[in-house]
Formats: C-alpha cells, structure tokens, sequence
C-alpha cells in the first residue's frame, strides 16, 4: 500500500457509503481518466474478467459468434467469451513482444472470413506489461471492420508510441487484482472513449434497472460495480502508480544487468515506442532443462517463480477450440520463466536471487 488508501477508506466509512457506489468509485474513475488523459470514459467494475464480460457484450458478442483471442495470456482474456456462448478462437504471438502476431491474425480472419464465419471482436493483450503491436493490429482491424477489446489487465503504466495502454481499443479493459501493479485487492475497469458506452457499462454492471421507482427490468444484468471501500483504496494506490512502475522496471533493470551475460538467459526488449511497465520481470533460456534447473534450484531456496503463461489453445479446457499458430507462444512456455518481481523488492532480495541463479548456471 501507498499510505492514503486508508484516509479514502476510512472516508468511505466516515460518510457510511458502504456500496457499490459513492465518492470513492467517483473519485477513483476520476484518478484514472486524468491518468490516461485522452478524452476517455472509466466505469469502475469488480475485477478484469467483468470488464472483458462486458466490454464483449457491448461489443455485440453473443451465442454463436467468434472472438479472436490471444493465445499467450491468462485464462481470463478468453473465458468471458464462453459465459456469452461464444466460440473463442486462437491466435499465436510474435518474437517481438510476445503478444498476438498481426500476421496470423490476418491468416485467420481471411480463413475464418471463407468459412463464413465473420470474427465478431478481437481481444489483445499486452502481457507482462509489453504494448502489442497496436499499429499494425488497429490496421487489420479496421480493414476487416471487427472491434478491438485491449486487455490492459497487466498494462496500467505501459505507453505505446506515447499513448497509454488502456486506450488503445474500441472498448480497453484493467485489472486491479491483488497481483498487479497497483490494487484494490480485486477490481477492474471498463474504458472507452465514448461516454454512452460506460454509461451502458455501468447500467449492466448494476443489474439493468430500468428507469422507474419500482424495479422493474428489461435486460440481464450483473453484480458487477465496484465498492465504494474498495474504490477508496484504489484512489491511495492511483497516487504511487507512478513509483510502482518506476520499482517494477529497476526489478527489470537489475536483473538484465546481473544476467544478460549469460549466453543460457535472455531478456525481452522494448521495441522502438514502446514503454513497459515490466509488470513481472521475464526471462528466456536456452533450453526446457535450463528453465527448469533455475526454477527448481531458486525453490530450494524458497524464492518462487512460474513458467510463463501457458498457451490457452494447450489448456485441457480449451484445446478444442479453433487455432492459428506458430509454435511462438508454446516455445515461450517451455523456456520462460517470471522472476520474483513485487514492488516491494530490496536490493538484497533481487541479489539473492540473481546470485542464486548464477550460482547454477556456473556450477
Ligand atoms: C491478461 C489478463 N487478463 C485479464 C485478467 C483478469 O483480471 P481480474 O483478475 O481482475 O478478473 C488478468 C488478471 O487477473 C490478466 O492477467
């Protein structure tokens, strides 16, 4: 925590607005919207799996239709596809930022496109922090016509070519889950440039409530706004997400300054334009073995890592939706792995783990 998430909480509690609504979730869309500066519209959700829920459906998602997805992220960029009875269908990466591959993006739409199949929406992700190609995946976009949802889960203080990530999409999504960069223990957000949508967003985040003084409904609606207390935590961390990426990119920074002279270890660059908030710090081996020998030999001294994401087109549950690949994001899998990467970091406890790795690779 920051030191003033506790002042809006207790604020929260002062004025007895214990809700999923009040001045918090005001204040704290506010924080947001200034943040990212570009004229856009924040609705304050739950988590990131309700925004992505929604964002989808405004997008027009329903049963039936197709969503392209990013193959390499976590299983909640694509489960929200399902909950509107879509199928999702599988994109691979590219080397370069490890994020969906605008050229099989293009192979799939045309195939999809013979199969009579129009892709009803595109979910892009910026992994660990990494902008995707936002240029070239805007252009096949709007050449085909179908909407980009951005998943900016991990993104909050990455830029691309100076604009913000959480911007770049027809509907952008965040996430303020526990894990990331800065937190409302579990929450999210829905973004667009045009303020009917988070309009529209948060009347189907607050069960569809039609305007009149009974309740009275004529949409499905969602559980799906923030609380209040929440949203005052959320307001104290808005005030250090300047420091959180600021920490998070010297965790980087140490760690490829350690490391890189190791033939075995590599480190994923910023592409020209592009600024990472290098939410978790990666790196690639050489080799399964390799990986495998750094990760277990730092869990004998109790400093956990994780393979990177695993694929979702190898995931049991999703293994047998349509897929377009390359073999990029499976290779990412067996050599990748995130190194300890809180905000919260010492030197000695980045120290601890780079000489615990050198250690092994020189044994
Ligand atoms: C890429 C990505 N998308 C979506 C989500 C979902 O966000 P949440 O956990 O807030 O539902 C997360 C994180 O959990 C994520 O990392």
């Amino acid at each position: 925590m920051g030191g003033t998430e506790q002042k809006y909480v207790k604020e929260a509690f002062d004025t007895n607005w214990i809700a999923p609504l009040g001045a918090n979730v005001n204040g704290f869309e506010d924080a947001i919207e200034n943040y990212l500066d570009n004229d856009i519209h924040v609705a304050a959700l739950s988590s990131g799996t309700a925004a992505i829920h929604l964002g989808l459906k405004l997008l027009g998602v329903s049963q039936g239709d197709e969503v392209l997805c990013q193959s390499f992220t976590f299983s909640a960029s694509a489960n929200p596809i399902t909950y509107l009875g879509a199928t999702p269908v599988f994109i691979d990466s590219e080397e370069e930022t490890w994020n969906i591959s605008p050229e099989l993006l293009e192979i799939a739409i045309k195939d999809r496109l013979e199969k009579h199949k129009k892709p009803k929406a595109i979910i892009a992700v910026h992994l660990y922090g990494m902008p995707y190609k936002h240029k070239e995946i805007n252009e096949i976009a709007k050449k085909y016509e179908i909407p980009v949802l951005e998943d900016s889960a991990e993104a909050l203080g990455s830029t691309y070519r100076g604009e913000k990530c959480g911007t770049l999409g027809d509907i952008s999504i965040l996430s303020f889950n526990g894990n990331k960069i800065i937190t409302t223990s579990g929450g999210g957000a829905l973004i667009s440039k045009d303020e009917k949508v988070k309009e529209k967003a948060i009347f189907l985040a607050t069960q569809a409530r039609d305007n009149a003084p009974h309740y009275q409904h004529s949409h499905i609606g969602h559980n799906y706004r923030m609380s209040n207390v929440l949203a005052g935590i959320g307001r104290g961390q808005m005030e250090v997400l300047d420091k959180r990426v600021a920490a998070r990119r010297d965790n980087f920074e140490f760690y490829k300054k350690q490391l890189s002279h190791f033939d075995e270890i590599t480190f994923l660059h910023e592409p020209e334009g592009m600024f990472s908030n290098r939410w978790l710090s990666c790196i690639t081996t050489d080799s399964f073995e390799t990986r495998e020998k750094i990760r277990t030999s730092l869990l004998e001294e109790d400093i956990e890592t994780r393979p990177l994401w695993k694929p979702l087109h190898m995931q049991p549950v999703f293994k047998d939706y349509p897929s377009y690949l390359n073999g990029v994001s499976e290779r990412l899998f067996e050599i990748g792995l995130c190194l300890p990467s809180g905000s919260n970091l010492e030197i000695s406890d980045l120290n601890r783990t780079s000489q615990q790795i050198e250690k092994n690779l020189t044994a």
